[in-house]
């Protein structure tokens, strides 16, 4: 007998437990959740079989990223041949360093002494889109804004106190947080008037602004170019993905196949049963 009441409490208590680690992740990722001062981080949508994109986020990747961020998991030829780029193009455009074979990792171009230069080591990208989400790089290189108070002159919304610095400064161009007037919200969801019927306006800060004339690219281009890095450092994460994925559906389509062929036969096996 107590026994079994023993068994029943321990089942309560691993119950309870799992109902607390489900709930405290709740109110963690309410709270400060992971693109922290940002906000919410803006949805990001990979699209793996657009192997323009990817061409794109790669050219941007090393022109601009690897110079710091080794991708030390993949390998030049592989990358060349998942994008469709033709092995001799490629390394003409792509390649800098004239020693490198086609077989060889991309394991960076940073000196070994350059740890120091940040305080902090810039980490291997490789897997970054699985650890930190695509969501999060995507919002993360689009939030940068001008902070006087720090080192390189410059913040991060998303990853406060950031030690890299805005590499992309001249494309985006100089983005500020600015304060505006907004309408004032009611309780009931819309907009507070005064008695004449004219909206009521407070002021809110923190928005981003990008001051106009002092990068090269629009807002929309810009975006467009964190697209495909951010796609491009998806496909890196997981080259595999995109087949998979088509895998996937493949299976998924074979098993409603399978599905109806398998209930037909039933049917007319159990015809026979009924005689
Ligand atoms: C001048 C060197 C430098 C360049 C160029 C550079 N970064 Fe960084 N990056 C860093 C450093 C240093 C960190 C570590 C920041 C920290 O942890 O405070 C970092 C961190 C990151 C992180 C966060 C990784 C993590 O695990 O937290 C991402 C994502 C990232 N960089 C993406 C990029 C991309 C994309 C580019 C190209 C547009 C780029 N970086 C160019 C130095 C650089």
């Amino acid at each position: 007998m107590m026994h079994h009441r023993n068994i029943f409490q321990n089942i309560l208590k691993v119950s309870l437990f799992l109902l607390f680690i489900v709930t405290s992740h709740e109110i963690v990722s309410a709270e400060g959740g992971p693109c922290k001062d940002y906000g919410d981080c803006d949805e990001f949508k990979y699209s793996l079989n657009d192997i323009d994109s990817l061409q794109r986020g790669a050219s941007t990747y090393i022109n601009y990223c690897y110079g710091c961020h080794s991708l030390q998991y993949s390998r030049w030829g592989r990358v060349a041949q998942d994008l469709e780029i033709p092995e001799d193009i490629f390394f003409e455009n792509l390649v800098f360093d004239k020693s490198i074979k086609s077989g060889d990792l991309m394991t960076g171009a940073m000196p070994e002494e350059s740890a120091t230069w940040f305080g902090v080591e810039p980490p291997d990208l490789t897997l970054v889109s699985r650890y930190k989400g695509d969501d999060w790089i995507y919002s993360y290189l689009r939030a940068y804004y001008e902070d006087s108070s720090k080192q390189y002159g410059v913040n991060n919304l998303v990853y406060p106190g950031t030690a890299m610095p805005n590499v992309l400064l001249s494309l985006q161009g100089n983005q500020r947080l600015v304060c505006k007037d907004i309408p004032k919200i009611a309780k009931n969801g819309g907009e507070k008037r005064d008695n004449d019927g004219n909206p009521i306006m407070i002021e809110k800060c923190g928005f981003l602004e990008v001051q106009e004339g002092t990068g090269s690219l629009s807002k929309e281009e810009f975006d467009k170019l964190i697209y495909d890095l951010t796609n491009f450092l998806v496909y890196v994460g997981e080259p595999i993905k995109a087949t998979r994925e088509r895998i996937g559906w493949y299976v998924v389509f074979y098993f409603l196949i399978f599905t109806a062929l398998s209930s037909l036969l039933y049917r007319e096996f159990k015809k026979d049963y009924k005689k």
